[in-house]
Order: structure tokens, then sequence, then C-alpha cells
């Protein structure tokens, strides 16, 4: 009032200027900000009211501007920021994508494998500062009670109550009424999407008479039902290669049989030998036998006659063979030593 009457008194003198200053026209105002109730153009001394739009608030600044009489509106730092939200504790088993928890921020939520969401997937920051809905619960997954097949029982890698529910990742392991075999898959889980592996067969399982070997015996099954072994071994001096057990496998066939190997002489006439750690001449090899898979060394003589050297070989099954560096040596020289490649300077 009293400046409407200063400006009264003063009216011939503003009156030059009064064209231009109208009024104040609509500020521009900060984002967020919004000013009630102003028209096109305010006269002077108008005060405008700022509030923060809504989702958003204020913590500084003085929310009136006025329109003064150079049709300017005063200066504020009135700034209006996004309301914030509480914040969420990530509900167990699940996880949750966000990126803040201002005004119009959405959180999503997934669970972990084995779980399944109850409630609301996502929820948004309103405007009142709260969300939009509660965090949803991540409920583990069940499987029903698991296919047992006939002759099958499950054993759980850990104890768990009869008849209960079992949860995702509850494992175990089938076994067959002896003597079946079975046939597939002996682990059972409960999976994430709530069924059980499939099952394995119980089946009852005979393999044939089981065959001699050469040169071997066996002990005298009395059944050939699945895990059923038999051991086996070799007459004389034959000596057994493999496994000397034998199973019957779930296949209705044995696992593979051991053999009997033959033992070998060592064909020269005069020369020196290394056999089991011992240096003999020949002679002294009494009987002329080695066993298979039993080595012997026989000595060369080196391409300048300077010195000698041992060269192995292994006795397979009946074999012998005698290296090709191997001379032998003339009855002389054998009766001497003189000169023999055994009996000089080893490379
Ligand atoms: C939440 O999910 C929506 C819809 O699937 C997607 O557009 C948005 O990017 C996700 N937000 C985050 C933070 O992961
Ligand atoms: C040795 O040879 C015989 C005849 O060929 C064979 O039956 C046997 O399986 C062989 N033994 C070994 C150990 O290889
Ligand atoms: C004979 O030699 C071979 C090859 O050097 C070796 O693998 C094998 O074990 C030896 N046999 C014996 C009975 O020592």
């Amino acid at each position: 009032m009293r400046l409407l009457q200063a400006l009264l008194v003063l009216s011939p003198f503003l009156s030059i200027v009064k064209s231009e200053n109208e009024g104040c026209p609509r500020p521009v105002l900060t984002p967020h900000v919004e000013a009630l109730g102003l028209q096109l153009l305010s006269p002077p001394g108008t005060e405008a009211h700022l509030t923060c739009a809504p989702g958003y608030t204020t913590q500084s600044g003085v929310g009136v501007i006025i329109c003064s009489v150079r049709g300017t509106w005063g200066r504020t730092e009135f700034v209006c920021q996004p309301k914030m939200c509480p914040a969420i504790d990530t509900p167990p088993n699940a996880e949750m994508h966000f990126e803040d928890n201002l005004y119009q921020s959405r959180v999503n939520f997934t669970c972990n494998e084995g779980y399944n969401l109850h409630g609301a997937s996502s929820v948004v920051c309103q405007e009142n500062a709260e969300w939009s809905a509660s965090s949803p619960e991540c409920k583990v997954v069940t499987c029903g009670p698991p296919p047992i097949p006939d002759n099958a029982r499950i054993v759980y890698d850990i104890w768990r109550a009869p008849g209960g529910k079992a949860k995702f990742g509850v494992r175990g392991t089938y076994k067959c009424v002896p003597p079946m075999a079975l046939i597939g898959n002996p682990r059972a889980e409960c999976t994430s999407s709530g069924t059980w592996t499939v099952a394995p067969m119980c089946q009852m399982v005979t393999c044939p008479s089981p065959e001699p070997i050469d040169h071997g015996h066996m002990s005298s099954p009395t059944m050939s039902n699945y895990k059923d072994t038999i051991k086996y071994g070799c007459t004389g001096d034959y000596i057994l290669s493999g496994n000397p057990f034998v199973q019957c496998l779930e296949t209705g066939q044995w696992s593979p049989k051991p053999a009997c190997g033959a033992p070998c002489s060592v064909d020269i006439d005069r020369g020196r030998i290394l056999y089991n750690g011992r240096r003999l001449w020949i002679k002294e090899l009494n009987p002329n036998k080695v066993f298979h898979n039993e080595n012997v060394s026989f000595y060369c003589m080196n391409a300048a006659g300077r010195c000698g050297y041992a060269v192995s070989s292994q006795c397979i099954n009946g074999t012998l063979s005698i290296p090709d560096c191997f001379e032998v040596p003339t009855r002389f020289k054998y009766i001497t030593g003189n000169g023999l490649p055994s009996e000089i300077t080893q490379c």
C-alpha cells in the first residue's frame, strides 16, 4: 500500500519510463522449481511463491521473489532436488539392480538360482519419498519326492528327514539291491526347476562263463553276476601281464583279461651279459632263461674300438632280440677274454 502511494505521488516523473516497466514477465525458473499463480506480466511489488515440483524438495533458499519497480524479479538461491527414498536391504537370496534411491529411480530384484520371486520384481521411488511396494521375497524351490526305480533306494549326501520336501540342491546317490546293476546316472539332484534328475534303472546282469587264458589258471567262479570277480594267474615260468582281477561289468561283459608272457632264452654262444645287476658269462646263466618283461644287456664295441658299452634288450613274451651291434667273439678271444667289449674300459 505504501509503495502504491509512493508510486502515485511520483507518477508524473515515472510516467516517462512507465511503458517499459509495466511489470515483470514470467520468471525463468531453474528445473523442478514452480511459481504459483503468476500472470503473463506481474505488476511491480508482486510476490511470487516458489515451490518444488512433486517428488522434489528444497533444502536451501527463500521461496519468495518480488517484482521490482525496474521490472525484474529479485534473486534467490532457491534450488529443488529429487526426494530420496529410504535405503533398501538386499532381501535374502536376491540381487538388487539399481542406480540410486532418488525420486523416479527403479530398483529391480532377481532371485538367485533355485529361488522363486514372490512379490514385486521392481519398485519405484515415488513422489512421497516412499517405494511403490515392499521388497519381494525369494523362496527356495522345492522338489516333490524323488523317483525311486524298482529295487533301488537313494542315499542322500546329507541327512534328510524322511518325507520332508527336498529343497533345490539336495543331492543323493541311487543304489541298487545287490546283485542288480545300476544302469544310468547314479546321482540324484533336486534342480532349480523343481524337478529331479532322471533316475537310473536297476537290472539283473549276468556275464557269460569266463574264458581261460593260455598258460594260466583262474579261480572258479560260483556265479557270474554283476560285480563278481575272478582272479587269473600264470603257470610255470609264465608271467602275468595286466590286472589279475576281472570283474563282471554292468554291460554283461567281463573287464579285460590279463595274459601270460612266455620266458626267453638268451641265444648267444659266447659273451658276457648284464642281468639283474650281475655281469655273467653266458654259460653262467643256468638255466638259460629270463622272464617276460625282464631286461638283459649285451656289450658292444664303440666304432674306434676304444671302449665298450652295454645295450639293453627286453624279453617280451618269448622273444629277446639281440642288439645289432653285438658281435659273437671268436673262441680264442672268449677263452682269453682279451679285448672283449665287456672286459675293456667302458665308454
Ligand atoms: C530394471 O528393469 C527394467 C525393465 O526390465 C529395465 O529397463 C531397467 O534398465 C532395469 N534397471 C536396472 C537399474 O537394472
Ligand atoms: C603271448 O603270445 C601269446 C600267443 O600269441 C598270446 O596268446 C599271449 O596273450 C601273449 N602274452 C602277452 C603277455 O602278451
Ligand atoms: C626293462 O626296461 C624297460 C625300458 O627301459 C623298463 O620299462 C622295464 O621296467 C624294465 N624291466 C624290468 C623288469 O626291470
